[in-house]
C-alpha cells in the first residue's frame, strides 16, 4: 500500500515538474483556493438536522461509535486505503495542488490548510497526526511564529506528545503556550492559568493563576453587551458533556457518585414530570405518551387524548428551544407550534384538568419569553410577550398554589422597560416563594445595591445564592466579591476556581471546539474528536478531561480484554483521568485506580482507591478491601479488609447484600487462614454467595466456561457483581474449604450465617449446594481416616474439582 501511495505522491510530483517547465512555474496555490470554495469543509450532523421543519423523533437516539482498541498499523492502513479507493477525483486534485503549492513555494495558506485537513479531518481528508504536526510547526515557521490559534495547538501537540507521534517537550509546549497568550489567545491564557492553578509542569501559584483566570473573565465579561449582562444572558447549547455520561456515567448509575453531565438530553416526558404531576392531581394522573404522537401536532385532535397532547407539546417545544444533543435549537420552529397551540386551545381553558392547564401555562410561558428575548425572531416583541406571560400566569395560577415562571419575565420588563422596580420586585418575590431562581437572586442583588432602604436580605448572600443557582453573570460577580473580601472567607484557590468556573461557561469564546468534538463523534471520527477534546483538557475543562481520556481508555465491560492500545495513550488516559479527578470527579479517581490496576501497578492503583475513598466513594472503598484481602500492592490484611467492606455500608445501603457477603467470605478464609496455618489459600480464593447474582444461572455457567483459563489476567474491579461472577467459577473448591470448616464447627457457622444477616431462602439454598456435597464429604472422611494433612488436602480438593463440577450441573 505504501509503496503505491509513493508512486502516486511522486506521480504528483512528476506532472507538478513537467507541468511548471512547460507552463512557466507558478504557485498553484489560486486554483486550489477556488477549488476549495467549491466544498463543504466540514458537515455539522447537528446543525444539518436541526433544519428541517418536519420532527423526526426516530432520530432521536445519540448513537456513539467508540472505538475501544487503537493500533497505529489500522490507522495508517485506513489512511492509504483512502487515497488508494475512497478519494474522490476533487480530492486528489486538491490534494496535488495544496501539496505543490506549500512543498515547493513553501505556500503559507496552503501549509495552514494541508495542517488543518490533517487534524481536523477538513474536506474529510483522514486525520493523520504525523503530517498535522509537519504542516502546522511548517506554518508556524513560515508565519514567524505571529499566529496564536496555531502556536496554541503546537504547544497543546508538544505537550500531549500528540499520544506518541512526536517526544513530548513540555518546556517547548510553555514557550509556545506565552507566545499564544501574548498574541492575546483566551485559551492559551486559560491553560496557563490552569498549569499555575494545578502545578502541571511549572511550580503551583495561585497568585499567578488567578491573575490570569481573572484577566480571562474580564476579556470574557466584556465581551457581552450591558443589556446581555443585566438583563438577558445568552442562552448557550452546551457540549461540555463527559461522554460516558450518554449511557450511565463512568461507574454507572448506581456505584457513581457524580451526577450526570448530559443535561440537554432530548425531554423524557413521562420521567421528568411524573412525580411532580401526580402529586397535583391527588395521585390519579396516569400518564401516556402516544409514540409519534407529536408528529401531528399541528393537526388539531379533538378527542381524550387532548390532555397529554399538551403536555406533549411542551416538551416538543422545550427541546426546540433548547436544542437537543441530536438536534440544534430552532426557536423559530418552537414558536411557531406554540402559537399553533395558543390558538388551538385557549378556549378550552375553563375546561381543562389541572395537568394539561399546567403545561398550557408552561406552554404560553416559553412563548412570552421567546418574544421577550427576540430568539428566533428579528428583534424582541415586549407586547406580545406580555401577553403571552399575563395569560401564562392567569392559567397557572388560577386555580393552583403553583407559581408561574413567568413571574421572571415579567419582572424584567417592569424592571427595564418601564422602569417600575417596585413591580418588579413583586414579582420577583412572588416567583422566590416557590422555587430558587438564579436569575431572580441576580436582580434582586443589584435592587438591593440601589434601595439600600427596601429589606431584601444581604446583597453578598443574595448573590451567593445567584452564584449557587449557577447564574452565569453571578458567577463572576460573585466571585469580584469574594476577591475584594466582602466576606472574609474565600482564599486564593477558591476565587480563581470562581472565576474558571465562570469562563468554561462561555463555550462559544472560549471552547467552540467542544461542539466540534460531539459532532465529530457523532460523525465516526472519534481521533478528530480526540483531539478537540484533548484542546480542550488542556484548558482544564473538567469534562473534557474525562472524554479525552474516555476515548484514550474505555474500562472494559465484564469479561472483556482492556483495550489494545499504545503504552503512550495509556498514560495520556491516566492524566487526563486523574486531572479531572483532581477537579472532584471522584469517579474518575476510581477509573484512574482501575487503569493502573490493569495495567499491573498495584501501587499506583492502590494510591488512587486511598485518595478516591477519602472523598467517600464507595467503588473505592471496597476496591481497597479487595485489594488488602488479596494482598495487591500491600500485604494481606484482613481485618483491614473487614473494616472498607463495612465502611462501604456507611455511603451506599444499597450495597448491603454484597458487603455482608464479601465480610462473611473473609471470616471464613481467616478462620481457614488460622487452622492451616495460613497455606490453604495461596491462590486466589474467593465464596460463591448463592442468592445474591441477579443473573440467571445458564448465564453464570456459560460465563464460568468463559472465565477458564482467565483467572489472573486482572479483570476489572469495577463492579462488584462481576466479581462475584468471576468467583462462581471457583465455588467447588470454596464448598470443600467450607465443609472442611463445617466438620469442625457446624453448629457455630449456623449462628453465624444468622448473625450476619442471611435470609431464609439463602441459608436453604445453601442447605441444598450442601446436601450435594455430602458425597464429597464421605470422600473426605475416608481421606481423613488415611491420614492425609491439610497440605494435600488442598491437593485432593483440586483433583476431585471435575466431578463436584458435574454434581453442581446436576442440581
Ligand atoms: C500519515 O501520512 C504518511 C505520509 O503519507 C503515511 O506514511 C502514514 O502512514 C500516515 N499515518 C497514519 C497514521 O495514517
Ligand atoms: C522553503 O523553506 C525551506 C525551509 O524554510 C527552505 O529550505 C526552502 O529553500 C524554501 N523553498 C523555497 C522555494 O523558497
Ligand atoms: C521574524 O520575527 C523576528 C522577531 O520576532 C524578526 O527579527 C525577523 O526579522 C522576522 N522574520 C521574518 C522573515 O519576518
Ligand atoms: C409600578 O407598579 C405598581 C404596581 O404594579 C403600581 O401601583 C405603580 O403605580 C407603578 N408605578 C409607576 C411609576 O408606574
Amino acid at each position: 500500500m505504501r509503496l503505491k501511495l509513493g508512486h502516486l505522491v511522486l506521480w504528483f510530483s512528476t506532472i507538478c515538474l513537467i507541468s511548471h517547465t512547460l507552463v512557466g512555474a507558478q504557485d498553484p496555490w489560486p486554483e486550489a483556493e477556488i477549488l476549495l470554495q467549491s466544498s463543504v469543509k466540514r458537515s455539522d450532523p447537528i446543525a444539518s438536522s436541526s433544519k428541517s421543519f418536519l420532527y423526526d423523533y426516530g432520530a432521536e437516539e445519540t448513537n456513539l461509535y467508540i472505538p475501544m482498541d487503537y493500533s497505529l498499523e489500522q490507522e495508517e492502513l485506513k489512511y492509504a486505503q483512502y487515497w488508494e479507493t475512497e478519494a474522490t477525483e476533487w480530492a486528489k486534485k486538491v490534494y496535488q495542488l495544496l501539496w505543490e503549492s506549500s512543498n515547493r513555494y513553501n505556500n503559507s495558506h496552503a501549509t495552514h490548510v494541508l495542517a488543518n485537513m490533517h487534524l481536523w479531518s477538513d474536506y474529510g481528508i483522514p486525520h493523520n497526526k504525523t503530517l498535522a504536526y509537519e504542516y502546522m510547526n511548517k506554518y508556524n515557521e513560515l508565519t514567524n511564529f505571529s499566529d496564536a490559534d496555531v502556536l496554541f495547538q503546537l504547544a497543546v501537540m508538544h505537550c500531549t506528545g500528540l499520544f506518541g507521534t512526536i517526544p513530548m517537550d513540555p518546556v517547548r509546549g510553555l514557550l509556545y503556550y506565552q507566545k499564544s497568550a501574548s498574541l492575546g489567545d483566551l485559551r492559551a491564557k486559560q491553560v496557563l492559568a490552569y498549569k499555575y492553578y494545578s502545578g502541571i509542569n511549572v511550580p503551583r501559584d495561585c497568585n499567578k493563576a488567578l491573575l490570569l483566570y481573572r484577566e480571562v473573565a474580564d476579556q470574557v465579561k466584556n465581551s457581552y453587551s450591558d443589556e446581555q449582562w443585566e438583563v438577558l444572558f445568552p442562552y448557550v447549547e452546551s457540549y461540555s458533556v463527559r461522554i460516558p455520561d450518554f449511557s450511565e456515567g463512568l461507574l454507572g448509575k448506581s456505584l457513581g457518585t457524580v451526577g450526570l453531565s448530559t443535561r440537554r438530553m432530548a425531554s423524557a416526558r413521562p420521567d421528568i414530570t411524573s412525580s411532580f404531576l401526580t402529586k397535583m392531581n391527588g395521585g390519579n394522573v396516569v400518564l401516556q405518551f402516544g409514540l409519534g404522537s407529536a408528529g401531528g401536532a399541528f393537526a388539531p385532535d379533538t378527542d381524550e387524548d387532548n390532555e397529554d397532547r399538551l403536555v406533549d407539546i411542551y416538551f416538543t417545544a422545550w427541546d426546540d428551544y433548547k436544542g437537543t444533543y441530536t438536534r440544534g435549537r430552532n426557536c423559530e420552529r418552537a414558536r411557531q407550534l406554540l402559537e399553533f397551540t395558543y390558538k388551538e386551545y385557549d378556549f378550552d381553558v375553563p375546561m381543562m384538568d389541572n395537568l394539561p392547564k399546567f403545561f398550557y401555562g408552561r406552554c404560553l410561558d416559553l412563548l412570552g419569553h421567546i418574544y421577550f428575548t427576540g430568539e428566533g425572531l428579528d428583534s424582541p416583541n415586549i407586547e406580545l410577550a406580555e401577553k403571552y406571560l399575563k395569560r401564562s400566569l392567569e392559567v397557572i395560577e388560577s386555580s393552583q398554589a403553583l407559581r408561574s415562571r413567568a413571574n421572571i419575565d415579567l419582572g424584567l420588563i417592569q424592571q427595564y422597560y418601564y422602569g417600575n422596580d417596585t413591580a418588579a420586585i413583586e414579582f420577583y418575590k412572588k416567583i422566590l416563594e416557590s422555587s430558587n431562581i438564579g436569575i431572580v437572586y441576580f436582580q434582586l442583588a443589584k435592587l438591593r445595591k440601589k434601595y439600600p432602604g427596601l429589606k431584601l436580605g444581604d446583597p453578598s448572600a443574595l448573590m451567593e445564592s445567584a452564584y449557587l443557582k449557577n447564574y452565569v453573570p453571578a458567577i463572576y460577580e460573585y466571585a469580584r466579591m469574594a476577591e475584594q473580601g466582602i466576606n472574609k472567607r474565600y482564599n486564593c484557590e477558591q476565587i480563581a476556581q470562581f472565576y474558571k468556573s465562570f469562563i468554561e461557561e462561555d463555550e462559544i469564546n472560549v471552547a467552540p471546539h467542544l461542539k466540534t468534538a460531539y459532532a465529530e463523534l457523532l460523525n465516526g471520527n472519534s481521533e478528530v474528536a480526540l483531539w478537540a477534546y484533548t484542546l480542550a483538557a488542556e484548558q482544564g475543562i473538567e469534562t473534557a478531561h474525562v472524554s479525552a481520556a474516555y476515548l484514550l481508555y474505555q474500562l472494559p465491560c465484564n469479561l472483556e480484554e482492556p483495550p489494545r492500545t499504545s503504552h503512550e495513550r495509556k498514560v495520556m488516559a491516566l492524566t487526563y483521568y486523574t486531572r479531572a479527578f483532581k477537579q472532584d470527579n471522584v469517579d474518575a479517581g476510581v477509573v484512574a485506580g482501575d487503569v493502573y490496576y490493569l495495567m499491573g501497578d498495584y501501587t499506583g492503583a492502590l494510591n488512587m482507591y486511598q485518595s478516591a475513598s477519602l472523598k467517600f466513594s464507595p467503588q473505592a472503598i471496597w476496591n481497597l478491601g479487595y485489594m488488602y484481602e488479596h494482598g495487591l500492592g500491600v500485604d494481606k490484611d484482613f481485618h483491614l479488609a473487614k473494616r472498607y467492606y463495612d465502611r462501604v455500608l456507611d455511603h451506599n445501603r444499597k450495597l448491603y447484600f454484597a458487603v455482608k457477603l464479601s465480610v462473611w467470605k473473609l471470616k471464613l478464609k481467616s478462620w481457614l487462614g488460622y487452622i492451616t496455618g495460613g497455606k490453604l489459600y495461596g491462590c486466589r480464593t474467593e465464596e460463591y454467595q448463592p442468592g445474591t447474582n441477579p443473573r440467571p444461572w445458564y448465564r453464570q455457567i456459560v460465563k464460568s466456561f468463559q472465565m477458564a483459563g482467565r483467572e489472573n489476567s486482572g479483570l476489572s474491579l469495577e463492579d462488584p457483581q462481576y466479581q462475584q461472577d468471576r468467583q462462581y467459577r471457583q465455588h467447588q473448591q470454596q464448598q470443600n474449604q467450607r465443609q472442611q470448616y463445617q466438620q469442625r464447627h457446624t453448629s457455630s457457622l449456623w449462628d453465624r450465617f444468622r448473625s450476619l444477616g442471611l435470609q431464609r431462602e439463602d441459608l436453604i439454598s445453601i442447605g441444598i449446594v450442601l446436601l450435594v456435597f455430602l458425597i464429597s464429604l464421605f470422600i473426605r472422611v475416608i481421606a481423613a481416616r488415611r491420614g492425609w494433612n491439610m497440605n494435600n488436602m488442598q491437593f485432593q480438593v483440586n483433583a476431585l474439582g471435575g466431578n463436584f463440577e458435574l454434581q453442581v450441573f446436576a442440581i
